[in-house]
């Protein structure tokens, strides 16, 4: 798995430089073809049985004895039950019909996937707190964290959680502190890149943007090289972090992510924050969807980003009903990097360029016409300024502009250039930092531009400093965030909601430099970065805000109370509509005081499963419970008890389904709410009663919606809003057309 930044160009090179070949020392020949599989076997089950021991039992009956302890990379055994193995496919397939075990699956590598941001969705640093706000612990799963930023001070911090039951691994100089409370590292396969730091430390930056943003303490005058200058801050400032460094240079493992999981939930940590997907799989072949759903039975909700996979239909990575999924949006502004040619003419391109030219007009020339051709490069290779392609008698001391086929300042650095203009088609929504002088125009601009240089003797340019504007479009859901529909139960909408995960300044990791290029010298203790990784810890900092407030709350609790006070979203800048943004925008000063909740336990994401089809041995292990799964318990999707209703049929069909909820109360103890239906063209919703009246809080009342829907090709949108004067409690109503697979 890897960490959701969008698109981290650096990583995806060190990906391919660094992807080392995990070995299996001092094992038999046949052992060259092991990978590591995690064999997962649901709920610890009741009693004294040693877990270690039946794990290694377990792989002894499969692999030679005296290489079984070696072999065993994990030994699961505090949240949930499985492990980790080096094996080969045929002892895999072994182990998959043994009792006991759910599944097995091979480990796979995932990808990892301001503070303007919180003043943006009306959270200000002068929101009412709650005095339980210093008890909550949230779990970092990431790249670790840079201990000495300002952002993690804890001048002012009181003793650490009585709850706390983990620890703070103190190797290569990193120690804890009252705000970072604990901190260990997972790397099962032991091998280190040279970037790797072989500590919790972060060597790469995310970790430390992700838990500054959900956590971090006030910084006034943090800034970006002058740019985003203001007070950096996490929604939950008092709260405290435990870092869970499970991603390196080249990755997330599968059986680290698993690790961490099992620990987290043990150690104590209220909320989990990942910003890691892979590919859509079967929940319980994910180990994510597992680590989460386990955290759910023990009371912790998992935020997980959306991926950067949009805006592609049914791209989301991260679905499952009990966790909360989150995409990425825009804030209101932007940056903006203008380019003045010798003619006087000005464009405005997009890019952060901390770099001055001080206004200084550099010679400018085409890469088209500079090839180097010693190595047989060309016209066509030079054009994209592509690394190694260009002549550097040519091309040295000048501004280069370049074609675009993928924007990478090391080919113009390497050929000596100044700065780089690109011309590109590709999506503008956010920016990236580089590391010389660029700025990226469209293609319209671009044109005159090439036209200018193409036709003019002596021409000259120079790329200005980045500033900010206003962005007045904003939120949007930006191009890369990844779309719904659910790809496993396409009638559970997701994602759930939208965060900030554009352009967000936040804390950075002084092991690294702002784009680790080896071309940049930046060493910042903040740096501006995309990603529905960015956005994650938005929500994850907004349901630890809730958490302060509602400590005995339900994970599925906080996630409506997240979901059903959102900020609505309009289609016109979506046409994805739902499957972009979710119920809406995160609102995290009105989700403290929801109104009614949609609640759900773990009984109910059982019923959900048993009527997915999971038999009842799956669902005995998983949940540790002898019940099975009868017609009783069996569950019809639509009545899972979800904050948002989907529904899906092929295209051209008139359908009805009845959708069961019940909310409980949790705003006034006697209060009534009306049901406030929008229900557009090709959609009837019928809500019955249509008045909820409660008599005291923590009262439950039943409804059953019916909605019937014609089913064109585009998705319809409607909505059903609780609403007693005070509150609005807001769920998405929407039918669309199954996906043709
Ligand atoms: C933490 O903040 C306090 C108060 O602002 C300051 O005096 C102290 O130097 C900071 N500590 C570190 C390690 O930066
Ligand atoms: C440990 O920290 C000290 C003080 O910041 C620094 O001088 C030293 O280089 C660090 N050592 C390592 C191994 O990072
Ligand atoms: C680089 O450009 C110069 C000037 O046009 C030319 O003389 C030289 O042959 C070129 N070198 C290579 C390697 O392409
Ligand atoms: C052309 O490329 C070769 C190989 O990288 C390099 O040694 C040489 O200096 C380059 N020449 C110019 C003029 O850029
Ligand atoms: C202008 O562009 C054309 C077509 O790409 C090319 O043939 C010509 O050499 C260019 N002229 C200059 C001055 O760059
Ligand atoms: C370009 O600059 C050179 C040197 O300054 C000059 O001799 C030449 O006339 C200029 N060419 C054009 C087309 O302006
Ligand atoms: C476990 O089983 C008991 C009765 O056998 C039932 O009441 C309970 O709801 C079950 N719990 C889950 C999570 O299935």
């Amino acid at each position: 798995m890897a960490v959701q930044t969008y698109p981290l160009p650096w990583l995806v090179l060190l990906y391919f430089t660094l992807g080392l070949l995990v070995c299996c020392h001092g094992a038999s020949e046949n052992r060259q073809a092991s990978k590591v599989y995690i064999v997962y076997m649901g709920d610890i089950p009741k009693g004294d049985l040693s877990l270690a021991s039946l794990h290694n039992s377990m792989l002894q009956d499969v692999v030679p004895s005296s290489v079984a302890s070696e072999l065993l990379l994990y030994s699961y055994h505090k949240t949930f039950n499985g492990f980790a193995a080096k094996l080969t496919k045929e002892e895999a397939d072994k182990l998959r019909g043994k009792q006991g075990v759910v599944s097995v699956f091979l480990s796979q590598k995932k990808q990892l996937h301001t503070s303007r941001s919180w003043d943006f969705m009306g959270f200000s640093k002068k929101v009412k707190r709650s005095l339980f706000e210093s008890d909550v612990i949230v779990g970092m799963l990431d790249t670790g964290i840079w201990p000495e930023s300002e952002s993690f001070n804890d001048t002012g911090f009181g003793p650490i959680p009585q709850k706390w039951k983990g620890n703070c691994q103190t190797s290569s100089n990193f120690t804890c502190n009252k705000k970072i409370i604990g901190a260990k590292y997972y790397r099962a396969n032991g091998e280190f890149g040279p970037i790797d730091i072989q500590s919790p430390r972060d060597s790469i930056g995310h970790g430390s943007h992700t838990a500054s943003t959900a956590t971090g303490g006030l910084v006034s005058k943090a800034s970006f090289y002058g740019l985003a200058k203001g007070t950096v801050r996490g929604a939950v400032p008092s709260a405290r972090i435990a870092v869970y460094k499970i991603c390196w240079a080249d990755g997330c493992y599968d059986e680290d992510i698993l690790a961490a999981f099992d620990d987290a939930v043990a150690d104590g940590v209220d909320i989990i924050s990942l910003s890691v997907g892979g590919f859509p799989t079967d929940y319980f072949n994910d180990p994510i969807a597992i680590g989460a759903f386990h955290s759910m039975k023990n009371g912790v909700l998992t935020s997980n980003s959306a991926g950067n996979s949009g805006p592609g239909l049914a791209s989301i990575s991260n679905f499952s009903p009990w966790s909360l999924s989150v995409a990425a949006s825009t804030i209101d502004r932007k940056f903006i990097t203008k380019v003045k040619l010798g003619n006087g003419d000005i464009y405005e391109g997009t890019s952060i360029n901390t770099f001055d030219l001080k206004e200084k007009m550099y010679p400018f020339i085409y890469g088209g016409v500079a090839p180097n051709t010693s190595l047989g490069y060309t016209s066509d290779d030079s054009r994209y300024c592509l690394l190694g392609s260009l002549n550097r008698t040519l091309v040295e001391g000048k501004i280069v502009f370049c074609d675009y086929f993928f924007i990478n300042g090391n080919g113009p650095i390497e050929g000596g250039a100044v700065g780089a203009i690109f011309q590109s088609g590709a999506n503008k929504d956010y920016v990236f930092s580089y590391q010389l002088p660029l700025s990226n125009l469209n293609l319209d601009d671009g044109r005159f531009v090439f036209d200018y240089v193409n036709t003019t003797g002596n021409a000259t340019a120079t790329i200005l400093k980045t500033e900010v504007q206003d962005n007045h479009f904003a939120p949007f859901v930006v191009s890369f965030s990844s779309r719904g529909p659910n790809p496993v139960t396409a009638d559970i909408l997701k994602p759930d909601l939208t965060a900030p995960g554009v352009d967000i300044l936040a804390a950075w990791s002084e092991a690294t430099h702002v784009t680790q290029s080896e071309y940049d010298t930046r060493v910042v203790p903040y740096n501006i970065i995309s990603g529905t990784s960015m956005s994650c810890p938005h929500a994850t900092g907004a349901a630890a805000y809730v958490k302060s407030f509602h400590p005995t709350w339900s994970p599925a609790a906080i996630k409506s109370a997240l979901m059903t006070t959102v900020f609505a979203m309009s289609n016109v800048y979506n046409i994805e509509s739902e499957f972009a943004y979710g119920a809406g925008h995160i609102n995290p000063a009105l989700a403290a005081q929801p109104g009614l909740i949609y609640d759900a336990g773990e009984i109910d994401y059982v019923k959900f499963l048993c009527g997915q089809g999971y038999s009842s041995k799956q669902l005995q292990l998983i949940t540790g419970n002898i019940t099975s799964c009868s017609e009783d318990t069996k569950e019809l999707v639509w009545d899972l008890n979800y904050p948002s209703f989907a529904l899906s049929s092929s295209p051209g069909n008139s359908v009805t389904r009845v959708f069961h909820r019940t909310v409980t109360n949790v705003g006034s103890a006697v209060s009534s709410y009306k049901a406030v239906v929008n229900a557009p063209l090709g959609l009837i919703i019928q809500v019955q009663p249509s008045v909820l009246s409660f008599k005291s809080l923590g009262q439950k009342q039943s409804f059953v919606v019916t909605v019937r829907a014609e089913i064109g090709n585009n998705i319809i949108s409607g909505s059903l809003i609780w609403d007693d004067g005070v509150h609005k409690v807001r769920s998405p109503v929407v039918a669309f057309a199954s996906l043709i697979k």
